[in-house]
């Protein structure tokens, strides 16, 4: 048994849509580094991500659009030259355009598609053939939403990227369970970030969101982290293909 403190000690840990200071992914980037990991963040937001990697001690920045192959080829690349193995891959990029099914453009739909769907493919793709070459076992955490859960009222492509994410995750762990590397899924409820603000809600719409919890307030980026890290911790070792709400119990 590690020490506490020490789980991830000489595991390495990528973690995309990462840069933003006040997100999950900084967030997951905090906790994991103070468990003694090495942490990559990557995101197409590269001045705040450099900040945010720069202030995290045992991280790093990369960029990386999730949606290109091309870079997902060469940030794992470049990983795997200069620390010689990945162990958890968090696909935690996401963006979020929120609207009713008759009224959502073809653009909202390709790109939410693109970064929340297609990102997650390419990331696991590209993650589980560096984590069976270097032969460690691994963890891949897709980030979902409760919107992968249920049908979410306005949500038509973001919620079809999110259900996406939730079958594909135990597609995956079916297919890689044999080399020791396990994938789940996190759907996180309202949690207090750059995406939530970018509803622009007043007070009063944030207090019933809160209140739509049985615990009575918004998530925080660090209840989802909490989640991550035990799912990427031998703790977790016989837990795979599955998904973990974190809600605060609105879900159910
Ligand atoms: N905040 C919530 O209430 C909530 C609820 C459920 C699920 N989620 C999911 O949690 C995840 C993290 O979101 P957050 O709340 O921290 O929001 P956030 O907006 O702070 O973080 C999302 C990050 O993804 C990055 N990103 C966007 N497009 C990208 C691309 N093409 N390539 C690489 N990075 C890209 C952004 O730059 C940003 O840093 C997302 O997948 C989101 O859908 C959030």
């Amino acid at each position: 048994m590690s020490e506490p403190g020490t789980e991830m000690a000489g595991r390495v840990v990528l973690i995309t849509g990462g840069g933003r200071e006040k997100g999950q992914g900084a967030a997951e980037g905090r906790l994991f580094a103070s468990h003694g990991a090495t942490v990559i963040l990557a995101d197409v937001l590269d001045e705040e991500g450099e900040r945010t990697a720069g202030s995290i001690e045992g991280a790093e920045y990369l960029h990386l659009d999730v949606t290109s192959e091309a870079e997902w080829d060469a940030v794992v690349a470049d990983i795997m030259a200069r620390h010689g193995r990945l162990d958890v891959l968090i696909n935690n990029a996401g963006i979020a355009r929120m609207g009713r099914l008759v009224n959502t453009p073809m653009s909202d739909w390709d790109l939410t598609i693109a970064v929340n769907q297609t990102g997650v493919f390419l990331g696991m793709r590209a993650g589980a053939k560096a984590m069976i070459e270097a032969d460690n076992g691994g963890s891949i955490v897709n980030i979902s939403s409760v919107a992968g859960m249920v049908g979410l009222f306005g949500s038509t492509a973001y919620g079809a990227s999110k259900w996406a994410v939730r079958g594909m995750t135990k597609i995956a762990a079916k297919e890689l369970g044999r080399h020791q590397i396990r994938v789940n899924s996190i759907h996180p409820g309202f949690i207090d970030t750059d995406m939530l603000a970018q509803g622009n809600f007043d007070d009063e719409t944030r207090a019933k969101m809160a209140r739509s919890a049985p615990i009575g307030r918004l998530g925080v980026p660090e209840d989802i982290a909490n989640m991550a890290l035990y799912l990427s911790t031998d703790a977790a070792g016989f837990v795979t293909g599955q998904e973990f709400v974190v809600d605060g119990g609105w879900y159910g």
